[in-house]
């Protein structure tokens, strides 16, 4: 079974990008965990990053359109944008939100998501390691 893990824009940078608040672990790190924890879960992760908003409303269209998973960091495109909103609105199996850091900590304007309203459920502040429960809460979904 196939699981999408789709990150927004930034999420490149990480592991050189404000490490307090965000770590060391850098994209491709989380990419081989994701992969490897997906393979013991029995799930075909694919993880995919992007700074293009169509392109990830492309995926999430591509997600809807065949069932598919999704674990989702829409990083800045949370807190505003209403056509990735739209988009998850449209997926027709389980959304599970994941933020690295806790934006509930951190500046007002990251305090609000328009994506949680809509998402099955969201992991805030836990860091990578957020995503690898995601994929475990889907693996109990299975
Ligand atoms: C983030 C939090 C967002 O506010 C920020 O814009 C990001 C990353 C996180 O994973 O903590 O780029 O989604």
């Amino acid at each position: 079974m196939k699981v999408l893990v789709l990150n927004g824009p930034n999420l490149d940078r990480l592991g050189t990008r404000e490490p307090l608040i965000y770590g060391s672990t850098t994209h491709a790190d989380l990419v081989e965990m994701c992969v490897a924890e997906g393979k013991e879960l029995g799930f075909d992760v694919e993880v995919r990053q992007t700074a293009y908003e169509g392109e990830m409303v492309k995926w999430l269209h591509e997600a809807a359109d065949a069932s598919i998973p999704v674990v989702l960091n829409g990083a800045a495109w949370t807190h505003y944008s209403i056509a990735v909103r739209d988009a998850c609105s449209q997926l027709t199996g389980p959304l599970v939100e994941v933020h690295i850091s806790n934006i509930h900590q951190r500046e007002e304007f990251r305090h609000h998501s328009v994506i949680s309203a809509i998402a099955s459920g969201v992991i805030v502040g836990l860091g990578v390691e957020g995503y690898l429960l995601a994929l475990r809460w889907l693996s109990l979904k299975k």
